[in-house]
């Protein structure tokens, strides 16, 4: 199974199993997270759209001390503002039409826990002045309610806005960008941390083999090499979800390149066509990739002074699939 991803979860992150990553950045995201955890300071998450953030928010509270207290999410982007102040601080009978009994808001019900405010930059101004009150002064008051509420809880935000430049543009208030930005947790894209791509691919197929009972064995070396390359725009979200397409599709065996979603292999740009003029005669097309194909295979070698090690890594090959190429080639 030499060059294979084997169906197996290699992490080994003891205090945050479920966050997969074992490059250097996620290292240094650990150990902010670690810290970030113990202490009882206002978080917030930052990162493109799918690269964790809502999984970094949850892992932060239940590694945290408030952790057997509620941790209540509410994403701030998805409910419209003028309901948004009611599901947050709750409101008293007949504080708007339809108001016909009073209603716990998030808040009241995190108690003493943490209540996660996702997509905090979606947060219309006036809203934006309720929560500076409960983080300086701890208390809110419910719409339509005169009576202040008092409150203990931690609030960790996320959002994939830059925050900073949403300042600058006068969307975001400065004294609550201060006020949030205690201790940033930045989570990197999935681009700028490939290296964990093989260990979330294995991480998701035994994910998803054991929740759909398939039994997908792993990927081959031109999959992986196309699913590394490609700059995954969607982070570990777009990743999940094609490695669940493959396995329900698959079901079982080997994933190869053919099975990969196209825009997976449209991006392909480390092949430069070949300066072949195909002539009214034609070409015998088999013929020509295989000469291409030992063309770079001797170019790579020449060019690591034949350490097969080196020329497998400049052509993305596992060591052992390049030594049965030469052989094929008869390369000497
Ligand atoms: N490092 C990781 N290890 C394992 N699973 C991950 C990792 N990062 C993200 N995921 C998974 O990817 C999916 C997307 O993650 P999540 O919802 O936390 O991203 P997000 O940053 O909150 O995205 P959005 O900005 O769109 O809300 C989830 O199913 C999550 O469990
Ligand atoms: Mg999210």
């Amino acid at each position: 199974m030499d060059g294979l991803i084997e169906d197996k979860n290699m992490n080994d992150s003891a205090q945050f199993p479920e966050i997969i990553g074992q490059s250097a950045v996620m290292g240094d995201v650990f150990a902010l997270m670690k810290k970030v955890a113990s202490s009882d300071s206002t978080v917030v998450i930052t990162g493109e759209s799918g690269t964790g953030k809502g999984l970094a928010a949850r892992a932060i509270h239940s590694n945290s001390k408030r952790k057997y207290s509620p941790f209540v999410t509410i994403n701030c982007g998805a409910i419209p503002h003028n309901l948004l102040e009611s599901e947050l601080f709750g409101h008293v009978k007949g504080a708007f039409t339809g108001a016909t009994t009073s209603k716990q808001g998030k808040f009241a019900r995190a108690g003493d826990g943490a209540v996660f405010l996702d997509e905090i930059g979606d947060m219309s101004p006036e809203l934006q002045v309720k929560l500076l009150r409960v983080l300086e002064e701890k208390e809110f008051e419910p719409v339509g309610g005169n009576d202040p509420v008092h409150v203990d809880v931690r609030v960790i935000a996320a959002t994939h806005r830059n925050l900073e430049e949403e300042v600058l543009k006068g969307n975001f208030r400065h004294d609550l960008y201060y006020r949030l930005y205690v201790i940033p947790v930045a989570l990197p894209p999935l681009r700028l941390r490939k290296s964990d791509i093989p260990l979330l691919i294995g991480h998701f197929l035994n994910f998803f083999n054991q929740r759909n009972q398939k039994q997908a064995a792993g990927i081959n070396d031109d999959a992986l090499a196309a699913m590394i390359k490609y700059p995954w725009p969607g982070n570990v979200r777009e990743l999940k979800n094609v490695i669940e397409r493959l396995v329900v599709l698959k079901e079982e065996g080997i994933i190869t390149a053919e099975d990969l979603p196209e825009r997976l292999l449209e991006n392909e740009d480390c092949y430069k066509g070949p300066e072949v003029e195909i002539s009214d005669d034609g070409i015998c097309l088999n013929t020509a990739v295989n000469e291409f194909e030992k063309a770079l295979i001797i170019q790579s070698l020449e060019k690591t002074k034949w350490v097969k090690n080196k020329a497998a890594k400049l052509l993305q090959l596992n060591r052992t699939t390049l030594v049965e190429k030469i052989k094929r080639h008869h390369i000497k």
